[in-house]
């Protein structure tokens, strides 16, 4: 079990020191532990943010533990040197398409969340994102048009392969639970999203037990804090999806809680927390490490098959909360490493 552990920025390094630890703590046989650089950190030592040996160190691993990047003074680098072509080029080098984003309210967790208390308590979904097409990876640019005025543009499309290949992800990810998948777009507005919606309604057909259901996006930010109860599944597009995981981790109290893994075809997965590298509070032992160690868990279940000691962690996770083991941004007034003991503790 060769894992790559790539810290990053801001809380990155702190976060994952946890989940290392409660990895290690497991008493799993042939646990392989490789460090990289990546980010500001990797640009700072190595002059790019995914160095050839970072990715070298990737492609020998059997999966990736990963931080978080981002670093306000690399803001204005160009962008091909930003922290944050360290996460895009891992997913895309290493053609992580599927990302899931579970939320689910932890029991005591009622009156963290942004919503109601029985309206949060309801919250039990999944967010399967496409992770290597749409506008983030389209043609981008910016010029200077004839009368003088500058113009940003980003290209946004996806081709059918792209969508069909989400789409069964996230038809057999439903399959595994409540059966809804509701697929997520702005097909009232854009041709790309039409061409979503024909091709995920195509391969329903393989997936007759499954109930389908689109809903625009922005109706879909709606309903998430209206009633969040009603879905299960959610699959949509890297550009919707980036926007409605970060809401939905309020809905369940904190985005120190959301866990996320990118996986490719075969059992190759990046797992990280969806937060990023929040520097304002980095290296002040303020960070909420429960995300990244949910991060560890799915790594066992996704890329090891080892669905065991991956309940067991979230059983852990659950029991602390349940506890009373919380940090600020629940609240709490625990630090990132006595929470990661907390969770040691009733692992
Ligand atoms: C995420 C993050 C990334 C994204 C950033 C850091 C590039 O926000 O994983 O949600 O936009 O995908
Ligand atoms: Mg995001």
């Amino acid at each position: 079990m060769k894992i790559a552990v790539f810290a990053g920025d801001g809380i990155g390094p702190e976060v994952t020191r946890e989940a290392v630890r409660v990895l290690k703590a497991l008493g799993l046989n042939d646990l392989e532990l490789v460090e990289g650089d990546v980010g500001g950190a990797a640009w700072r030592k190595h002059g790019h943010p995914l160095p050839p040996q970072t990715l070298e160190i990737a492609r020998s691993a059997d999966a990736i533990l990963f931080g978080a990047v981002g670093d306000f003074e690399c803001d204005r680098l160009e962008r091909h040197l930003r922290p944050e072509q360290a996460i895009l080029g891992l997913r895309k080098e290493l053609g992580l398409f599927a990302n899931l984003r579970p939320a689910k309210l932890f029991k005591g967790l009622e009156d963290s969340s942004a919503l109601r208390p029985e309206v949060a308590s309801a919250i039990d979904l999944l967010i399967v994102r496409e992770l290597n097409g749409d506008v983030y990876f389209g043609e981008k640019g910016t010029k200077v048009l004839p009368d003088g005025r500058r113009q940003g543009w980003d290209m946004m499309s996806y081709a059918e392969d792209e969508v069909r290949r989400i789409a069964h992800v996230a038809f057999k990810a439903a399959q595994g639970r409540r059966k809804l998948l509701c697929s997520v777009d702005k097909a009232n507005v854009l041709e790309t999203s039409q061409l979503w919606r024909d091709v995920v309604i195509e391969v329903a057909a393989d997936y007759p037990d499954v109930a389908l259901s689109h809903m625009y996006v922005d109706n879909a930010a709606m309903q998430l804090v209206r009633n969040p109860g009603q879905f299960d599944v959610i699959v949509t597009g890297n550009l919707f999806g980036d926007i409605l995981s970060d809401q939905a981790s309020m809905c369940v109290g904190s985005i120190g809680l959301l866990a996320s893994a990118a996986l490719a075809e075969g059992t190759m997965g990046l797992y990280e927390p969806i937060h990023g590298s929040a520097p304002d509070i980095a290296g002040q032992d303020k960070a909420n490490p429960l995300a990244c160690i949910l991060s560890a868990a799915m790594l066992l279940r996704h890329s090891f098959g080892l669905e065991a000691p991956a309940a067991r962690i979230e059983a852990a996770v659950a029991k602390a909360l349940a506890d009373g083991i919380r940090g600020g941004d629940l609240g709490g007034h625990l630090g990132t490493v006595a929470i990661g003991e907390g969770v040691l503790a009733r692992l």
